[in-house]
């Protein structure tokens, strides 16, 4: 197994996993078994969602699992369609009766909705409210510009612990991640290998895939490492948090097995080079339930 990843110490003192397993589009058939997996090789921080339709799952690897509930940092995620105060408080419940936990590590709002930022700061101050009777033990968010954390911050009491975002070479925010920690916000990438770009291009004749471009390649050949293992290595010698997502044993272990090697400070920049300043996702400008329908079940 390798060696037990760092921890990254959040704004309220809380330590978290630098790196952990990410299980959007893992399906919930094979999730429970992907996340013991992961927990097997050493992953101590699994991201789910309320959204992604298989904290269920995620609950049950935690409920199998050979390591002490209070080993693990398990993270989920308030969706759109239940913002507000009361319905964050009642989602909350939902998600936390799927994972059969008793209390939750970090709460994350899913996107600001600039259009609708009133419904944000009231799902907010439900996660404070959560915060303060002990059942989080951190609450943040995602997708936030640095406009959306300065509107955020200006009008709650709790700092976010992290701002979850898609970041990976081809996208690499740096005006996030210096908003970020002007706040004192750890940064968290989604998409930390590129997934995105993939599974998700906006033109599908022009998919760029992170993992296949030559300057990553020629550093992995030269670590002995796969382009996977670099990137993931990038994130966390830059100071970020990165959740990579994998169905595949093999991969799971290689995704973690990062703590045995360095990047150079040009090898760094090269692969900061790499910004094309072009997302992969949606635009969380123009986030709201038309662009995204989904409602959650109980
Ligand atoms: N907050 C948000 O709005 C938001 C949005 C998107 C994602 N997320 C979170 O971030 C996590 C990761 O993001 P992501 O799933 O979009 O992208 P990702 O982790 O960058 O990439 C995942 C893709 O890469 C493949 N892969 C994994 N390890 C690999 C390796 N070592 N070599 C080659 N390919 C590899 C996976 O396929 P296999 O599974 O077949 O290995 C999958 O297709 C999600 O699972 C979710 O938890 C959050």
């Amino acid at each position: 197994m390798p060696t037990l990843e760092p921890n990254l110490t959040l704004n309220n003192g809380v330590s978290m996993p630098a790196l952990g397993l990410g299980v959007y589009q893992s399906p919930p058939e094979v999730t429970t078994h992907v996340v013991q997996t992961a927990i097997e090789a050493g992953y101590r921080l699994i991201d789910t969602a309320s959204a992604y339709a298989n904290e269920r799952e995620v609950g049950a690897a935690i409920a199998r699992a050979t390591v002490d509930r209070g080993e693990l940092f398990v993270t989920t995620k308030l969706w759109i369609s239940d913002y507000g105060y009361e319905s964050a408080l009642r989602a909350f419940d939902v998600s936390m009766r799927k994972l059969g936990l008793d209390y939750l590590d970090l709460y994350l709002l899913h996107w600001p909705m600039p259009d609708d930022f009133e419904a944000t700061i009231a799902s907010y101050t439900a996660a404070e409210q959560l915060l303060s009777d002990g059942r989080v033990r951190a609450i943040g968010v995602c997708n936030h510009k640095p406009e959306h954390l300065d509107a955020l911050v200006g009008r709650v009491d709790v700092v976010p612990a992290v701002n979850q975002v898609e970041l990976h070479p081809y996208f690499a925010q740096p005006e996030v991640v210096s908003a970020d920690s002007a706040h004192g916000v750890i940064t968290q990438a989604w998409s930390p290998i590129g997934g995105r770009y993939v599974y998700g291009p906006k033109d599908p004749d022009n998919v760029k895939n992170v993992l296949e471009d030559p300057a990553v390649v020629a550093i992995a050949h030269k670590h002995a490492k796969t382009p996977a293992q670099v990137v993931l290595r990038w994130q966390v010698q830059c100071g970020r948090s990165a959740i990579p997502k994998s169905v595949r044993p093999e991969r799971i272990a290689e995704n973690i097995d990062i703590f045995d090697f360095a990047l150079t400070p040009e090898e760094l920049a090269s692969i900061d080079a790499l910004d094309t300043g072009v997302r992969g996702g949606y635009d969380p400008s123009a986030f709201n339930l038309k662009v995204f329908p989904a409602t959650i079940p109980d």
